[in-house]
């Protein structure tokens, strides 16, 4: 067997790992900005090919051909006849991995597509949006034994990775409670240029956190969720929507329909409990009226350490590294910790998306595939991070009453 037959049949464990100057082939489904941002971000990256392109939109779709051909002069094939056809992208043998860059309700469906195809998975953030969908995409996962990876880039936040380092060195002591957030007024994505609706404006319509884990992904890995501790107990609570209505108000006119749309609210607060009695605080904030500063945060309290990343500023305390019971920038004590990706990497990552990240992000998941190294986000932390989503309107449609987590993770060791 080649390693790529290997790879397909999912064999590639660590006794058969692929030389490095090996290649994954990947077909893209869905090529909206984001997917354009993973695809600057990867094709420098001599593990990465793209064999197959698929999108709904004709425009799209032609442009990142153009962009695949012009950087690797290999011109893919592409799929562009409707929302299935990404199932004859799925039915290619030179496609050993897909990226889905698709809106946030196709995700799950596709994944599980891709694995009943015996393809890889790197899925766009959530993973799912229903727990019915959590539990789909596990199951798949499991039967299938492909790699599927969530592409949870702040968790691949320079500062994010120091931070989990110093945890895991002990510096934190015992830890305690963590804030998280995405804050980000994104009310001018709710409708198209021509006003009318698109995916996310239905996504603002829906109650509760639809978008938890850019959030809580960097603060479950820095509490071993899923690895010594799991989430247990969820509450929430939304805000009516006022900020919304009132910009598009503004942009359409009081009597139009945009106007009269009911929203889910234009900020959500869940409070999650773990199984040892750890609190996370989680902001959800995509529509309230506010300049922008930084789009997420990511707070942690231990006993020893303390670490604020607050309006763009990262600032810690560490009793065993800070003279005085002051905060001092992240800076200043992040020497040791700076993790090996950014080590490697950093000098390239600092000309992409999202502080760097999004190259980061790629080249972890190209070595966890060509490597065949353990997925860098598997599907376990993927489906619990995405139960936030069901979870939350859960509890706000009940008036904040707790909900129970499911736990995907307990299957994993069966
Ligand atoms: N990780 C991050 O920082 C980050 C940033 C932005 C967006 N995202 C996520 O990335 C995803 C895409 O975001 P976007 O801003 O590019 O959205 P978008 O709506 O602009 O692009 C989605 C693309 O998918 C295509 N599509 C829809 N249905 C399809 C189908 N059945 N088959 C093939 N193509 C189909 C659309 O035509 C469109 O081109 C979303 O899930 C979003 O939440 C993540």
């Amino acid at each position: 067997l080649t390693r790529r037959e290997l790879l397909v049949a999912g064999l590639g464990a660590p006794a058969l790992l692929a030389a490095p100057s090996d290649t994954v082939q990947f077909g893209l489904i869905g090529l909206g900005p984001r997917a354009t941002v993973l695809l600057r971000s990867a094709l420098p990256l001599k593990r990465f090919t793209v064999t197959a392109l698929c999108d709904i939109d004709q425009e799209r779709l032609a442009a990142a051909a153009d962009l695949v051909a012009t950087q690797s002069r290999h011109k893919p094939a592409t799929y562009g006849g409707g929302p299935k056809d990404y199932l004859n992208l799925l039915a290619r043998r030179d496609v050993d991995a897909v990226l889905i860059a698709t809106p946030n309700e196709a995700h799950a469906q596709m994944a599980i597509d891709a694995m009943a195809a015996g393809k890889h998975v790197v899925s766009e953030v959530p993973a799912a949006v229903t727990l019915e969908d959590c539990w789909r995409l596990v199951r798949a996962v499991e039967a299938a034994r492909r790699t599927y990876v969530l592409a949870e880039n702040c968790c691949f936040y320079r500062e994010n990775m120091i931070v989990r380092n110093m945890v895991r060195a002990g510096l934190f002591g015992e830890t305690a409670y963590t804030e998280c957030g995405y804050v980000h007024d994104t009310s001018d994505l709710q409708f198209n240029a021509d006003g009318s609706p698109n995916w996310r404006s239905q996504r603002a319509q829906e109650v509760g956190n639809r978008y938890p884990t850019h959030a809580v992904g960097p603060v479950a890995q820095w509490l071993d969720i899923n690895r010594g501790d799991r989430f247990a107990s969820l509450v929430s609570l939304s805000s009516p929507s006022v900020s919304l209505p009132h910009k598009l108000r503004k942009r359409f006119g009081g009597d139009s329909p945009q106007a009269k749309i009911k929203f889910g609210g234009d900020s959500n607060m869940s409070l999650i409990r773990t199984a040892k009695g750890k609190l996370l605080q989680v902001k959800y904030d995509p529509y309230s009226s506010r300049p922008h500063i930084s789009t997420t945060y990511h707070n942690l309290q231990g006993s020893t350490g303390s670490y604020l990343d607050q309006e763009g500023e990262q600032r810690i305390w560490l009793e065993a590294r800070s003279k005085k019971y002051e905060w001092q920038p992240l800076k200043n004590v992040e020497a040791d910790f700076v993790d090996d990706l950014w080590r490697r990497w950093g000098d390239q990552a600092t000309q992409a998306g999202h502080r760097g990240s999004d190259f980061v992000t790629m080249a972890a998941i190209m070595e966890a595939l060509a490597e065949g190294k353990p997925s860098p986000i598997d599907v376990y932390d993927g489906a619990t991070w995405s139960a936030i989503i069901g979870l939350s309107e859960k509890s706000v449609k009940s008036g904040g009453q707790p909900q129970e987590f499911p736990d995907f993770n307990a299957s994993r060791a069966c």
